[in-house]
């Protein structure tokens, strides 16, 4: 009788070991059985359920018509190193991410490193370039949707410090097009190929970085990925499986 008001009145309790690997690793991945399918319930107890670009809770990443050309979450393309919703302040702290149906491509993985470590490795590697970060803010632009006018624009630190932690913000698009999701006409022009700017050296570096020691993980049907959206990088690899779907949450 014990056990049954145990299992009703700390439904989730199980899952420390979740939150442990969370906040040692940067992410973590539950299982449909970790959860009993209550999504929302369940990311709950990770942090409140924040509004996205749309102002919607639950953002559908699946394959939508218009987005061919475009490194946008709802396109089957690739997407850069990022962080996401750099313009936010601040930005969501956790990311989730639950798999209704995976790519059977070979490709969708959302690849996942650590940005604070990444930033460590600067500071013995590239001390001036390290030190140019502290005393120079980014402008950071987002447009909700590819091709509408709806703008945010925020001048932020790669790093910064807050009361709640670090924030790290990094954005292939951003350094690259000017702007977290670019229209068709802003991705014919690289800002950082070719230039000599400290800002496009960082982008290249972390681009390596990234390279070198992401770890793609490929979601399994039903399962949910989290990871802190303050410090880790993540990215997605192309796909052309047009089945794959995910739901997108942000936790504040
Ligand atoms: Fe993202």
């Amino acid at each position: 009788m014990s056990d049954q008001g145990l299992a009703v009145s700390a439904p989730y309790a199980a899952l420390s070991h979740r939150h442990d690997e969370l906040a040692t690793r940067g992410w973590t991945v539950l299982t449909p059985e970790e959860f009993a399918h209550d999504v929302e319930g369940v990311l709950h107890g990770f942090g409140p359920i924040v509004p996205q670009f749309n102002g919607q809770t639950a953002f559908a990443i699946t394959r939508k018509p218009g987005y061919e050309d475009l490194p946008y979450s709802q396109s089957m393309n690739g997407i850069g190193p990022h962080t996401e919703a750099p313009v936010y302040g601040p930005p969501p702290r956790y990311l989730a991410l639950h798999c209704l149906r995976q790519a059977t491509c070979g490709g969708g993985h959302t690849g996942l490193v650590d940005g604070i470590e990444f930033l460590r490795s600067l500071t013995s590697s590239e001390p001036e370039l390290r030190e140019w970060l502290d005393d120079h803010p980014v402008e950071f632009v987002a447009t909700a949707k590819p091709g509408e006018p709806d703008q945010r624009r925020v001048l932020e630190y790669i790093l910064t410090p807050t009361a709640s932690g670090d924030i790290f913000r990094f954005s292939y698009n951003q350094f690259h097009y000017g702007d977290v999701n670019p229209s068709k006409q802003a991705l014919e022009q690289s800002q950082v190929a070719d230039s000599d700017t400290p800002l496009a050296r960082f982008a290249r570096l972390g681009e390596a970085y990234f390279v070198e020691h992401n770890t793609p993980v490929l979601i399994p049907d039903g399962c949910l990925l989290i990871w802190d959206n303050w410090r880790m990088i993540h990215a997605r690899s192309r796909y052309s499986d047009p089945a794959r779907h995910l739901t997108r949450y942000w936790l504040g």
